[in-house]
């Protein structure tokens, strides 16, 4: 594991307090995160935690964090999350496939937090792969309309056919340059059967 992801996983937890509520993000430097988080909480520690993936979910169990449902909670107080391409005013995620419950959690958190290393800053443009969770019914014909982007099914690795998310759905990878992402991101959610992007 890079140093990197360790040192901003190290600095997120920084912000958290006795008796929050806290967000665990997707990824490898969540991982990390969630891994401090665990030594904290071996120490005394009381947090409450929702998670965006059964891959954190999981690993949160495994440390000993407590971790409950999103109907069980007033309000989050901080979400960790990391992401794969960032510029200072956006932000690429979905390469773990766990955008729909990332956004979710993120957007809830009264503060947000991107821990990512270098190798993930971008300077102004942000380019790269926009991943999209989306209804199966609908994906030929979402990827019909995304035909300059190339679209792509994302195939499993582990098991035969594409992957299934977290919520059942495909993942739709595109390529774009988003010149500008909030735009980008409106016209995405207007295409029906994109569940999010
Ligand atoms: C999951 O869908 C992604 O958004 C992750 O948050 C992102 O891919 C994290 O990247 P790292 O594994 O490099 O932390």
């Amino acid at each position: 594991m890079s140093l990197a992801k360790i040192n901003a996983a190290k600095a997120a937890l920084a912000y958290v307090k006795d008796g929050m509520c806290i967000g665990l993000g997707s990824g490898t430097t969540v991982k990390e995160f969630i891994k401090l988080l665990g030594e904290k909480v071996r120490k005394g520690l009381k947090v409450t935690c929702v998670t965006t993936s059964f891959d954190s979910r999981m690993l949160a169990i495994e440390n000993g964090i407590f971790v409950t449902e999103t109907d069980a909670i007033e309000e989050i107080d901080l979400a960790v999350d990391g992401a794969d391409s960032v510029t200072k005013t956006a932000l690429l995620k979905g390469g773990g496939g766990a955008l729909t419950r990332e956004k979710i959690i993120d957007y809830n958190a009264k503060k947000f937090i991107v821990i990512v290393d270098e190798g993930k800053v971008q300077d102004r443009t942000l380019r790269g792969e926009v991943s999209l969770e989306v209804l199966p019914f609908a994906a030929p014909l979402v990827m019909r309309q995304l035909k300059k982007s190339n679209p792509r099914i994302r195939m499993a690795k582990a098991k035969l056919g594409p992957v299934i998310s977290d919520n059942g759905s495909f993942i739709i990878d595109c390529d774009m340059v988003l010149e500008n992402p909030k735009e980008t991101e409106r016209s995405l959610k207007s295409i029906p059967g994109i569940i999010e992007n």
